[in-house]
């Protein structure tokens, strides 16, 4: 119970933690980071163990990404900085300019390390890992003692890692399926820091359920009288949304079918998760450490199966799109629901915290771990009502005969949340070269989102829009996409 209670403390009052921690005390901490994982869809329930054992922990129902694709969201995860402030205008890893020192000091897994903590990865980080990966002479990934980081994405067997900065390449054997390598070589660092004694920091990020969705051998057959859920705005016709969303022609019966094949796929790909989080439990029980370790468990961004009839993919802010879980269960915790809103961004300056450190000045993000603990004394936050968007668009992407993305799907947004206002706000640009935001947008998008959870209804130049509250959210997403810092990055 000491250490319980010390623990809370921590958490609050980190700057003075650091030296009043005996060495073996500090909690371990686990991040499980799924790719494309959505709540809204029911993307969570194939992991039936993983919703278990979070259920006797905190969740926080409020929480976004703050950009809905890959690269730009892991980019967000690794720094606690907002896609803004790692935006490039030539090319990047999906725009984000991460092949540099500057990204390279900033990733949270060195603050950790500072902490005292054993680091390990394993999984996909980035897309962009070329300068890790190649076959001379590749870079060593800085924040991490231990690793084995994805080189190629997109399939899930005959896969490339760097592991410690070595190529690693595995087969098509039924043992080489890419999240069970990515799980046995989580558990091997798991035990070895374990033996140590020495805290550690997992940074667990499976593919799945990201396509092909590929399911385990042994998982193929399962579910198979699933279907995408038929969600009201599934193949609808949203004529008062964005152009993406009003120019989609009708989802065919074979593309709902694809749709379907694909929910079945990404479901089946997650029991493999599922089994990492069970193998990983036993393991924190033999050595007693069940109790001293944090899990936290989220997805870089969510995903559409025919909602607006697109077929598949991300890239909307929507909240099939936006919303993904976020459930924490470790020491001190107040369990239960905290209806706050949190965002990707304020992730690394949490774990920091738990881990006894203080919040760099530089991370755009802000520690929610004050605010899930039942110690009743720890000081109250500021209102957490809000989290800020950003997108810049791809380009034309097309998927099954439907473009998906286009120069003009490029936005910035806020999702509103407390307890009288659920609201959804966009502002459209023509593409990425008014990446500034200097102006108000072209196209806008307002959806009350507690009358109308799908989204479906824009509210924006309606009598039934608020305007005041649009010009509220306005000013303040234009201060928001445009900050840097502790200081700026309001909460
Ligand atoms: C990676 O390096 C760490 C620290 O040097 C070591 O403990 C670990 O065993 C190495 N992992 C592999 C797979 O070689
Ligand atoms: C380790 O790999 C085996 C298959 O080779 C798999 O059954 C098991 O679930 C994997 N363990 C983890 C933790 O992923
Ligand atoms: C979508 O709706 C159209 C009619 O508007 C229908 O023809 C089509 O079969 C529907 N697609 C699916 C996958 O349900
Ligand atoms: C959006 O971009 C597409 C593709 O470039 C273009 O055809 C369309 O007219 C644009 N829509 C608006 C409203 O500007
Ligand atoms: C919710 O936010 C809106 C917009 O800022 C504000 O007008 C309203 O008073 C807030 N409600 C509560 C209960 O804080």
């Amino acid at each position: 119970m000491a250490s319980l209670a010390l623990i809370c403390l921590l958490a609050v009052t980190a700057a003075i933690a650091e030296s009043a921690v005996a060495p073996g005390t500090k909690p371990n901490i686990i991040l499980l980071f799924n790719d494309d994982q959505d709540i809204t869809l029911g993307g969570t329930t194939p992991m039936a163990f993983t919703e278990k054992l979070m259920s006797t922990g905190a969740t926080v129902d409020n929480f976004f990404v703050n950009t809905p694709v890959c690269c730009p969201s892991r980019t967000t995860m690794l720094t606690g900085g907002y896609p803004h402030n790692w935006h490039t205008t030539t090319g990047g890893c999906m725009h984000m300019d991460t092949d540099n020192d500057r990204f390279r000091k900033s990733i949270f897994g060195l603050n950790l390390q500072s902490l005292g903590y054993t680091t390990g990865q394993f999984g996909k980080l980035l897309n962009g890992m070329k300068e890790y990966c190649s076959e001379k002479d590749p870079l060593r990934l800085p924040g991490f003692d231990s690793y084995l980081t994805m080189c190629n994405y997109a399939r899930y067997f005959e896969n490339t890692f760097s592991s410690n900065g070595t190529l690693y390449k595995t087969g098509t054997k039924p043992e080489d399926y890419l999240t069970s390598v990515i799980g046995n070589h989580s558990l091997d660092f798991i035990e070895a820091s374990l033996q140590a004694g020495r805290p550690f920091f997992a940074y667990i990020s499976p593919h799945a359920p990201h396509v092909p969705a590929t399911p385990a051998p042994w998982y193929a057959d399962k579910f198979s009288d699933m279907k995408a859920p038929r969600t009201p705005n599934y193949n609808y016709s949203a004529t008062d949304h964005h152009y993406v969303i009003r120019s989609q022609p009708i989802l065919t019966s074979d593309e709902g079918d694809i749709s379907d094949a694909l929910f079945r796929d990404r479901w089946r790909s997650l029991l493999s998760v599922d089994d990492i989080t069970k193998d990983v439990v036993s393991l924190l029980e033999k050595y007693d450490q069940a109790d001293n370790t944090y899990i936290l468990w989220t997805s870089d961004h969510g995903y559409q199966l025919g909602q607006f009839r697109l077929p598949s993919c991300k890239l909307q802010p929507y909240d099939h799109d936006l919303k993904v879980p976020f459930r924490i269960k470790g020491p001190g915790l107040k369990q239960g629901s905290h209806s706050f809103v949190a965002s990707i961004v304020d992730v690394a300056p949490t774990i920091i915290e738990l881990g006894g450190g203080t919040v760099p000045e530089e991370m755009d993000g802000h520690s929610f771990a004050s605010l899930l603990m039942s110690d009743s004394s720890a000081p109250k936050d500021e209102t957490r009502d809000r989290m800020t968007i950003e997108y810049w668009t791809l380009g034309n992407v097309i998927r099954n005969h439907h473009y998906i993305d286009m120069p003009n799907n490029t936005y910035i947004g806020i999702r509103l949340v407390n307890d009288t206002h659920n609201y959804l706000y966009v502002e459209y640009y023509q593409d990425v070269k008014e990446m500034k935001f200097t102006d108000k947008g072209f196209e806008f998008e307002l959806f009350d989102v507690s009358k109308d959870p799908y989204q479906m209804k824009n509210l924006y130049g309606t009598p039934e829009a608020d305007d005041q509250l649009v010009t509220e959210l306005h000013e303040y997403l234009h201060k928001q996409v445009v900050c840097k810092g502790q200081k700026e990055c309001k909460l």
